[in-house]
């Protein structure tokens, strides 16, 4: 017997974060788009840079008259086949209710509207492979700087008690904890959250370790200790990070990678990245290669390059990132599953990807959309199960980690009465909505399924 499943977040439901996101989010991300292309076409001057920015403007005209989401056209397909799943998916939504921009369900809108700015990208030979949020992405990993260094720094310290300390599992345990910590709250740095406009302040409330602590009372829910059960049971071979964000986020997610490395916890860490820009901050394979040139760059962080020993922390970093890269301990793959607007409870349908996650001992998925892809972005019941919520992905054989920074609606394994106090508290904040405390990037989750259907 099937059981009928939650109705996912609309557009037009005034409780939910798609309400802003769409009337105000959507088109300043679009509108800065529009202005980096502009930017970026003013030497150029090409007239297909032209019809990109003229589709764009159209598009705030679609979200503005709430249009009707049209379906990908042939030619468009043919520049990119996974066009065609967005098109089927749309004829099954457009059965229940006709998709238009301001009123259709969230999720599958938001996948659409990067896979369809892209697809204006795809038509002009000389604009194929142009990152849009490029430029955002490395400005503020630029403004980053003290973050940056600050982790550096512990790292320099974790890599010399590793190799001149004999770590026992007691210590090895606090260690994952701390740097599984860096990892998650690496994920509070989003530019589709902060949407263009980030400020220095913006970026120094989100980092660092003395906001990490007193962020830990609001980590609502934490698997961590079952998970580290999990990781040293098996064969301890193998860690895979669906990353999220390139910048800070990326940086945070390769210190924990480092830390299972030095302390030989796993031998290898895959890291799964996006192969189209997408939620404008997301990692795709050359925003890892970057972000190894930036560590070096002299011209990247000048303030740090000019002290000789914060220098050489960098350094450091770049010389283990770099040689584990070359050994293949750290392996960057891509797949086009990521950037579907399926959720990941079709991961086994998707054969290759299915058999290359199964060879880990861990699967963490970073961040929020992930998280709403592994719940499917329904209005589960806050106290739901987090293996009831991502359905089949439960049996799957598949150990799942989520670290996940609360942006979006979507809050599954709260204990009862916990969201109740939480609306309550952040309206007494002075927030007009309650219920936007689950979109507030303040509170997080830490989720893990062993892939048996059983919590471990
Ligand atoms: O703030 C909401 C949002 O744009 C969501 O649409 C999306 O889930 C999230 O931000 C992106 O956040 P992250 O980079 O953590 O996945
Ligand atoms: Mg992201």
């Amino acid at each position: 017997m099937s059981v009928q499943l939650p109705s996912p977040y609309y557009n037009d439901d005034k409780k939910s974060f798609a309400y802003p996101t769409v009337h105000k989010r959507w088109p300043t991300i679009i509108e800065g788009a529009i202005d980096d292309l502009n930017q970026a076409n003013s030497a150029k001057k090409t007239s297909s840079g032209e019809q990109i920015v003229a589709q764009l403007k159209q598009l705030l005209a679609d979200f503005k008259n709430d249009g009707l989401v049209q379906s990908f056209s042939e030619a468009q397909i043919s520049a990119n086949a996974d066009l065609a799943f967005y098109n089927t998916h749309l004829e099954t939504l457009n059965g229940l209710k006709k998709v238009t921009w301001l009123t259709g369900p969230w999720l599958y809108l938001e996948c659409y509207l990067y896979q369809l700015i892209h697809a204006f990208f795809l038509e002009h030979t000389e604009w194929r492979n142009y990152d849009i949020f490029e430029r955002l992405k490395n400005k503020t990993f630029r403004q980053s700087e003290l973050g940056v260094l600050e982790l550096s720094k512990r790292y320099e310290v974790l890599n010399k008690q590793l190799t001149t300390e004999k770590v026992d599992d007691e210590s090895l345990q606090i260690l994952f904890s701390e740097f599984i910590d860096i990892s998650l709250w690496g994920n509070a740095t989003d530019l589709s959250l902060l949407a263009g406009n980030v400020t220095l302040e913006d970026i120094k409330s989100v980092q660092g370790a003395e906001v990490r602590k007193k962020n830990e009372k609001n980590i609502l829910a934490n698997d961590l200790p079952t998970a580290w059960k999990h990781l040293v049971s098996g064969k301890n071979s193998r860690i895979d990070i669906v990353l999220d964000n390139s910048g800070f986020e990326l940086f945070a997610d390769l210190i924990f990678t480092l830390f299972v490395l030095d302390s030989k916890l796993v031998n290898e860490v895959h890291l799964h990245c996006k192969e189209i820009p997408w939620f404008v901050s997301d990692t795709m394979p050359k925003d890892f290669d970057a972000l190894l040139d930036q560590l070096v760059d002299p011209t990247f962080y000048s303030t740090v390059q000019k002290n000789k020993d914060d220098a050489h922390s960098l350094q450091l970093l770049h010389s283990k990132l770099a040689e584990y890269h070359q050994q293949k301990k750290i392996v960057v793959q891509h797949h086009g599953f990521w950037t579907l607007s399926c959720n990941f409870w079709d991961i086994p349908k998707f054969d290759d990807l299915y058999e290359e996650l199964l060879k880990s001992d861990l699967v963490i998925f970073k961040g929020d959309l992930n998280y709403r892809k592994l719940t499917g972005d329904l209005n589960w019941e806050k106290t739901t199960p987090f293996l009831t919520a991502i359905q089949d992905l439960a049996w799957s054989k598949l150990p799942v980690l989520s670290l996940r920074t609360c942006k979006a609606d979507v809050v599954v394994g709260l204990p009862e009465g916990v969201n109740e106090r939480l609306i309550e508290e952040y309206k007494a904040a002075g927030n007009e909505v309650g219920e936007f405390w689950t979109s507030s990037g303040k509170w997080a989750v830490i989720s893990f399924s062993s892939g048996t259907g059983v919590s471990a």
